[in-house]
């Protein structure tokens, strides 16, 4: 018989969730009442440690893994332009349904896509900003993403990941039921966060805690972070 991590190991988390999110998109909010609170909390948080990033006549973001959009919309009024983007083609639509229904279609879309890092993806756009929030946990291998994410940064540009600290004691922070869609069931920890962004080639380095709030999938006061890294080169903000 082979070892959950075996089989952990030879799991294919990205369709997986594909198929997840697909299906939970349309009943996000219900299930999980507090989302659109955490969008805004995370939001709150990037501004308030790093306002310098953000630029209403400036600042061009790539929203990875956006999900229905509830993050995007409380970074709208914040910066220029929003491109989202996530695997699951229901979460993209629901994304482009409520940006045209707030009458916001020119300031955020989002595409259904996965990224490598490579020439001729996104059309080659390259951004000020990059964030991901409550996604990193279901990302299994987070070092080839935060390598592609590097490859779309402008130089001197930031990527911001908001998502759960691994707790001191290790323990496992997520039900049962979500481990087919979660890898990292034990949080993210900065050792982690700092590895994973310096061999993606960012320096600067930083990892800041939110103030602690209950998620419903943990069942448990959990603290988040803010991880944050720079491309080299460029102007630096
Ligand atoms: C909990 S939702 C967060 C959505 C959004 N960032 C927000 O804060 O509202 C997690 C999202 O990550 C996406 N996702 C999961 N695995 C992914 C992967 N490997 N690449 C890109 N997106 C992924 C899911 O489709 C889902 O939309």
């Amino acid at each position: 018989m082979s070892s959950p991590e075996s089989q952990q190991a030879h799991h294919d988390f990205v369709q997986a969730n594909k198929i997840y999110f697909d299906e939970h998109a349309d009943k996000l909010e219900q299930e999980h009442p507090q989302a659109r609170q955490l969008g805004i909390i995370c939001v709150d948080a990037m501004r308030d440690y790093y306002p310098a990033l953000f630029d209403k006549e400036r600042t061009k973001v790539l929203d990875y893994a956006c999900g229905t959009g509830l993050f995007s919309l409380a970074l709208r009024p914040h910066v220029k332009h929003i491109v989202g983007l996530d695997i699951s083609q229901v979460s993209v639509d629901i994304y482009n349904r409520k940006a045209a229904e707030e009458g916001v279609s020119e300031e955020m879309e989002a595409v259904c896509a996965t990224l490598e890092g490579k020439p001729g993806e996104l059309l080659d756009a390259k951004f000020d900003l990059i964030t991901c929030s409550a996604a990193y946990h279901h990302i299994p291998s987070i070092e080839d993403t935060t390598r592609a994410l590097a490859y779309f940064l402008k130089p001197g540009g930031s990527l911001l990941v908001a998502d759960i600290k691994a707790p001191p004691d290790g323990k496992e922070l997520f039900p049962k039921k979500y481990h087919d869609v979660v890898p990292h069931r034990n949080g993210l920890s900065k050792d982690t966060m700092r590895m994973v962004f310096e061999s993606a080639g960012l320096v600067d380095f930083e990892m800041k805690d939110m103030p602690p709030i209950k998620i419903a999938p943990t069942g448990m006061d959990t603290v988040w972070f803010i991880a944050r890294a720079m491309k080299p080169g460029g102007e630096r903000i």
